[in-house]
């Protein structure tokens, strides 16, 4: 395969500052050479500018920095089209979650069917009336659907929406009022940890890729470290008890290999500051790892 990397070091859509370092993080971990080692062409495009300012929350709605990342989104989104369009796989670090925002948009111009596996606690389907927050990577999902601010729906331009039955969230265990209505309402796809417990993650991905496969043109994995429980992923600003372990992880990452089914991913809200020895970092190198193909035999 050919992977670009993008960085995207944008802590805008949260509080916790430093999840800005995770693309470094993540290089630090060693993503270039284990692709590599994979037989993979690797194309590391460095990291999408993102400077300085200080929090501005929008008057009307509480949306916190709202203005900036409709504007960084933008340039991801472009990004993200412009290695789709050369036939590059795109493999996108975060970041928080708001970064979604722009890889979705991205991915949106070329795929008709996109599915999208959303590996997490949350389900990010909050709008600026349901947020207890006014964090906008609370919102990534629910914006890509079509639900969300003006500004974060206009981001990549014109274009269609991700079908909420192209969608499968998997891992949550934190949802807000609000987006348990949505996921009702539209009758998106859950796999809860209620599920992963009860059914195994084998059963979880298998019903999740003959789920996606026939209705979908491409699947983007979106994959958010506080999906893993935070004793193998301390490093994320957000995190919940009882989650994914690093082992089903793992598993999953490899059933998605073998199903061939994933065309881009990113990884998610990876902060070195909240981390222990860059742990969470280097977890999510392993993951990527198994997804891009890593067998011991
Ligand atoms: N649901 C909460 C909120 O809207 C937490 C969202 C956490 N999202 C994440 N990508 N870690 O503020
Ligand atoms: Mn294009
Ligand atoms: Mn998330
Ligand atoms: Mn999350």
């Amino acid at each position: 395969k050919k992977i670009s990397i993008i960085g995207m070091p944008m802590d805008l859509g949260q509080l916790r500052r430093g999840v800005d370092m995770g693309p470094s993080a993540i290089r630090y971990a060693g993503i270039e050479n284990r692709l590599q080692q994979l037989n993979h062409q690797v194309d590391d495009l460095g990291d999408i500018e993102i400077g300085r300012s200080t929090e501005q929350i929008d008057k009307d709605t509480g949306l916190r920095n709202l203005d900036l990342i409709a504007a960084k989104t933008k340039i991801l989104a472009d990004q993200v089209d412009g290695v789709v369009e050369k036939g590059a796989f795109p493999l996108v670090l975060g970041g928080d979650h708001s970064i979604a925002i722009g890889t979705l948009a991205g991915l949106l111009q070329h795929y008709h069917n996109l599915g999208v596996i959303w590996y997490d606690a949350h389900g990010d389907l909050n709008t600026a009336e349901t947020s207890p927050s006014g964090n906008i990577h609370g919102m990534s999902l629910a914006v890509a659907l079509g639900h969300g601010h003006p500004l974060l729906l206009e981001v990549g331009g014109v274009h269609r929406k991700l079908k909420p039955e192209n969608v499968v969230i998997i891992g949550a265990r934190s949802l807000d009022e609000g987006e348990r209505d949505l996921i009702k309402a539209k009758g998106i796809k859950v796999f809860t940890m209620h599920e992963i417990d009860r059914l195994g993650m084998p059963r979880v991905m298998e019903e999740t890729i003959s789920y996606l496969q026939d209705r979908t043109d491409g699947v983007h994995l979106s994959l958010d470290l506080d999906g893993l429980d935070p004793s193998d992923a301390p490093g994320v600003g957000t995190p919940v008890m009882g989650g994914i372990s690093y082992r089903e992880s793992h598993l999953a990452m490899e059933i998605l290999a073998e199903s061939q089914l994933i065309t881009s991913a990113e990884f998610v809200e990876v902060n070195p500051i909240l981390d222990e020895r860059n742990k969470t970092a280097d977890a999510a190198v392993a993951l990527m790892g198994s997804l891009f193909g890593e067998k011991l035999l």
